[in-house]
């Protein structure tokens, strides 16, 4: 396995990813790590990652000292290239021009890192973002490939296997970066390459057992990807000691409910109590407009449903979670500042630490696709593993003003239809989350020779690769134009559609 030291950069992940879709297992730690901590995890190398620090400023991070003294390979990427030369005896100067973006580097020898991907002489396309480069190597280093802006692209020290880049080999502008990474770790390192999700899932099938033993575990199903995958993954290490509580708040999409009893009951044979509190949820939502309001009313009346049935059935001692790795990473914040909270969120695995429940928590170590991987590999539907992310709050977060059960219901048909429509034109894999909002406004219209006078609705779709940025999904007119035809003709209650065109930022993804 791989440790990748993190000194803040805002692509970290994707060198987890890379590594990871090589066939290698790793880890993210914060650089503040500890030194003992390092050498128990035994890596067969090191990366260091970028970073927004200067290494020329006084004060700014560095690499714990024992990374280099371990006798592994290491690889320092842009941040991590500079402060590997640091304090490895090289100087860092300050750049007087920033580089950022595509940019070409010369290659000018070989070493391991390049094999069988660049050849000397050639001129290859990389992703820079920088500001300072090294402008003094340590010793033992040579140059392997150089750009304008970076004198030192690309250095090499062959016999400790030091390896050091200005450019960021993990993103997609940088063409071959996958294949230098993978050249560290199976070529320089000596990674197998043999973490697969078929063995992940015997790893982990094992590892719940032994954790679990004859104890009783009860889980939070929302019919989303992670906890779904999580119960049957659950499911298949301790059969009937699980139970899956599926709280129905009644704001679902439409034939959600009925999908999930049908996959988990029929076809997983996993003990579900499907409990349809739509009554409870929508009598409290009444006359509630404020979205924070909504959400906490919501994530309150969730819990106190999750544990009433929980006690139920008699209670048990682990309580299992969907929690993914992005939430598990220890991040490094640029600034150290706290920030300010934008929505409070509700997830069906948030429930609260005093249930005095030990957690099982299988995907800790998996990133969101990974997780799909895993899904497949258990021979979970493509409708359950590939889905869209759906937010706990569920359509009450896209009725802005008052919900009721005749506005959830207009919803539900609108967004069907929307969504009916993107798989037909084989466009649901390639958009992060696309749904419909009712809007509370009323317009005028025509229809037949009659006045109308109903509501309007938004359609919303995004592209993504984590849900913190986002890019509205660019349809054609005729696209847009046949949906909103459907939905003001099939829908009573809606007589005008917009499509809402708003990038996060500025804007977020869902309405409240
Ligand atoms: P925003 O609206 O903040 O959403 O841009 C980012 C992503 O998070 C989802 N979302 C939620 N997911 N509980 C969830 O499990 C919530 O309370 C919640 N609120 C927003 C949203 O659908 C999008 O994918």
């Amino acid at each position: 396995r791989i440790l990748i030291l993190d000194f803040g950069s805002q692509v970290t992940q994707l060198i987890a990813r890379r590594v990871r879709e090589s066939g290698v297992y790793c880890e993210v730690w914060p650089f503040t790590a500890d030194a003992a901590r390092i050498q128990s995890f035994a890596p067969k190398g090191i990366i260091l990652s970028g970073g927004p620090a200067s290494v020329a400023e006084e004060g700014s991070p560095r690499a714990p000292q024992v990374v280099f003294g371990m006798d592994i390979p290491v690889l320092g990427i842009c941040y991590g290239q500079q402060t590997m030369c640091a304090q490895l005896g090289g100087t860092v100067a300050r750049g007087d021009h920033q580089e950022y973006g595509r940019a070409y580097v010369e290659v000018r020898e070989a070493c391991a890192l390049t094999r069988d991907v660049w050849s000397p002489g050639a001129r290859e396309q990389v992703w820079m973002s920088h500001g300072d480069y090294v402008s003094e190597l340590p010793e033992g280093f040579r140059i392997v490939a150089t750009s304008e802006g970076s004198p030192l692209a690309m250095i090499a020290d062959d016999a400790r296997h030091f390896y050091g880049i200005q450019f960021h080999p993990e993103v997609v502008h940088t063409p071959h970066g996958a294949q230098l990474l993978r050249n560290f770790t199976h070529g320089v390192c000596g990674c197998g390459g043999d973490w697969t999700m078929a063995a992940f899932r015997a790893e982990a099938i094992a590892r719940i057992r032994a954790q679990v033993g004859e104890g009783r575990v009860v889980c939070g199903l929302s019919g989303g990807v992670d906890s779904s995958v999580a119960a049957v993954l659950i499911h298949e290490a301790i059969g009937d000691q699980l139970t899956c509580i599926f709280v129905d708040h009644g704001v679902m999409r439409a034939g959600e409910a009925e999908q999930v009893i049908r996959t988990f009951r029929d076809r997983f044979n996993i003990k579900l109590v499907h409990r349809d509190a739509s009554d409870l949820f929508l009598g409290q939502l009444e006359g509630v407009t404020d979205p924070e309001k909504k959400r906490k009313t919501i994530g309150r009346l969730f819990i106190e449903v999750f544990e009433e049935e929980q006690a139920k059935i008699g209670g048990a001692e682990f309580l299992a979670q969907g929690t993914l790795y992005p939430d598990v990473i220890e991040s490094v914040s640029a600034t150290g500042g706290p920030s300010v909270t934008i929505k409070s969120h509700h997830n069906v695995g948030g429930l609260p630490e005093d249930m005095r429940m030990r957690l099982v928590e299988p995907l800790r170590d998996l990133f969101k696709d990974e997780v799909r991987a895993l899904g497949r590999e258990l021979g979970m539907p493509e409708e359950i593993v590939g889905r869209h992310p759906f937010p706990g709050p569920g359509l009450a977060i896209r009725i802005p003003g008052e919900v009721t059960r005749e506005k959830v219901q207009i919803l539900q048909k609108a967004d069907s239809i929307f969504l009916e429509e993107i798989r037909a034109a084989g466009l649901y894999d390639a958009i992060w989350q696309a749904f419909t909002v009712l809007l509370p406004v009323r317009t005028v219209g025509v229809m037949g020779d009659g006045r109308t006078y109903d509501q309007a609705c938004a359609l919303r779709a995004v592209t993504s690769t984590d849900g913190m940025t986002a890019d509205v999904y660019p349809f054609t007119m005729e696209f847009l134009t046949r949906v909103a035809g459907r939905i003001v003709n099939e829908v009573r209650g809606i007589n005008r559609v917009t499509y809402d065109i708003t990038s996060k930022p500025p804007g977020t993804i869902e309405w409240e």
